[in-house]
């Protein structure tokens, strides 16, 4: 691929600007200022330099973040506080989006990305994407309030799809699902008289928090975002 293309395909500079700034002596191939805005790259193996930064190759933006409490899961909010508030600029300017809903008082794991189609298809139902989700409930579930949970409740006119409940001890555990209806735990343990108070997303697809705190997130690393891709195909 040519540098200009690499750098307008990253955002970082359309392809006249690319060929100003190698003029100037501003764009670097492993840290030798490149000649012609023509010049090859190999994203996998080259270090790109733009006027002083390090470029990162990317055809789109893939974050994972451990959502707080009290932030929306929204671009933006009259309100509130959302998840892209916690993020810097240098990952907003990307026109970014969170790939699903937490509710404002649900923690953990967030995938966001600009990538529409990708997030479109792995919050399918079709697709079976599995979410893992931690919770602490009001009382102790009985084995008639599990076996319901699990083989499905009535949530306002929708019958949940069958899910797994592991209970850690009397009042907490892991609920695995594969859709996403909007606050579907929480009406779910409703729906056995039952109340949530602790949501944590541990889980999405294949993708753990694995070590990042509350409020932090990291971009996805290539095998990730190629599994990732993979699961859409
Ligand atoms: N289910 C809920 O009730 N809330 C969430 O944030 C996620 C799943």
């Amino acid at each position: 691929m040519r540098i200009d293309k690499f750098l307008s395909e990253c955002k970082i500079a359309t392809r006249s600007e690319t060929g100003k700034a190698v003029r100037r002596g501003e764009v670097l191939l492993d840290g030798v200022p490149v000649k012609r805005a023509d010049t090859p790259v190999d994203p996998e193996k080259n270090t790109v330099t733009y006027c002083g930064e390090v470029v990162r190759y990317r055809r789109n933006t893939y974050v994972l973040l451990n959502k707080p409490d009290g932030y929306v899961s929204a671009t933006e909010d009259k309100k509130d506080k959302t998840v892209l508030d916690l993020l810097p600029e240098e990952v907003t300017k990307f026109d970014v989006f969170p790939c699903g809903r937490l509710d404002k008082n649900t923690l953990g794991l967030m995938l966001i990305t600009d990538n529409g189609p990708l997030a479109h298809t792995l919050l399918s139902p079709k697709r079976h994407v599995e979410k893992v989700y931690r919770f602490e409930c009001a009382r102790k579930p009985s084995e008639a309030d599990l076996c319901m949970l699990q083989n499905g409740v009535d949530i306002g006119g929708y019958v949940t799809k069958p899910c797994t409940v592991k209970m850690i001890d009397d009042t907490s555990g892991e609920i695995t699902l594969s859709e996403g209806k909007y606050h579907q735990i929480k009406l779910m343990f409703n729906a056995v008289d039952n109340r949530i108070h602790y949501l944590e997303r541990i889980r999405f697809a294949f993708l753990t928090l694995d070590g990042l705190q509350r409020g932090e997130w990291r971009y996805l690393n290539n095998d990730e975002i190629k599994k990732l891709e993979g699961l859409v195909k």
